[in-house]
């Protein structure tokens, strides 16, 4: 049975299972999916571009499914006076940061191991959940702007809000995030607005490598980034640039011509059948619906 409309999706933010759809089979039927069990058919909208999950199951299958961009704070987001703007570069303290929870993950303990040993290129302090070792939300922005470029590593999955922070605060995100899979990729080159490093390289190589690169090289990269920052933002309607238009395009691109399937046939004068010869608009449901 295929999915006739995504009805509504439901966006909680913060959480691991964040989306929810409600999609109407062919028959009808409302159904309610959560697209983060492995045993999803439909079309998933999922925020978590994440084929891996926890337990290591995949969550996403790239060749149905539809990515939605994370839910930056809106005070960097929204048009007019934001909660901080980007310094220039050249008054940015670091190279690279990563302002995170290590959460006992092994790439962020690694980058916290090397910005001991780098402290005055790397930024990445032991942060916890609350106390002191917190940062506010715009103490949290302001060390984010800080460097060059802001290192998005894996946590609990693949997925990190941290990247498309990095456009806002306009660093240039590192993805060291192996499996992670991101937004609209019929549209935008992430190899023009981002890195993606291999997440076993995390050490003083990759720091090497963000040294050689010219500021030239990475103007143009945030200036990339800049241009297409729009499809991030849950603007609204009137926007002619957000997330909707992005995640339409995608929807649309689903749309097929014909559909063909094993209960489907057609005969020379372009009526549909099914396998009475029924034509499919003249087709009843055989129970009433409540
Ligand atoms: C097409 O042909 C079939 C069989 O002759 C007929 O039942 C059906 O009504 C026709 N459809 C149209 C749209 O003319």
């Amino acid at each position: 049975m295929s999915i006739v409309f995504l009805l509504i999706i439901l966006a909680l933010h913060g959480v691991r299972c964040g989306l929810v759809l409600w999609c109407m089979d062919s028959d009808g039927v409302f159904m309610l999916v959560s697209c983060l069990t492995n045993e999803c058919r439909f079309v998933c909208v999922l925020e978590q571009g994440d084929r891996t999950d926890k337990r290591d199951t995949s969550a996403f299958n790239t060749w149905k499914d539809i990515i939605i961009p994370g839910n930056v704070d809106d005070g960097m987001t929204k048009h007019g006076p934001k909660l901080i703007q980007p310094l220039p570069l050249s008054r940015r303290k670091y190279l690279a940061n990563y302002l995170g929870r290590a959460q006992g993950k092994a790439g962020r303990l690694h980058l916290i191991e090397l910005a001991k040993q780098y402290p005055d290129k790397l930024e990445s302090p032991e942060l916890k959940f609350k106390g002191p070792d917190k940062l506010g939300r715009l103490e949290y922005f302001q060390h984010l702007r800080n460097a060059k470029f802001c290192l998005a590593p894996r946590g609990e999955s693949s997925w990190t809000l941290r990247f498309y922070e990095s456009y806002f605060v306009e660093c240039v995100p590192v993805i060291l995030s192996d499996e992670a899979e991101f937004p609209f990729q019929n549209v935008i080159d992430y190899s023009q607005i981002s890195i993606k490093w291999p997440s076993n390289r995390i050490g003083p190589q990759l720091l090497e490598y963000l040294a050689s690169i010219s500021d030239e090289d990475i103007e143009r990269m945030i200036d990339h980034g800049r241009q297409v920052r729009c499809l991030w933002v849950y603007a609204p309607e009137s926007e002619q640039c957000s997330a909707m238009q992005g995640i339409i395009w995608e929807l649309q691109r689903k749309v097929r011509q014909f559909h063909q399937s094993a209960e489907t046939f057609w005969l020379h004068n372009g009526s549909v059948v099914n396998r009475d010869l029924v034509e499919f608009t003249n087709w009843k449901h055989p129970l009433p619906l409540p």
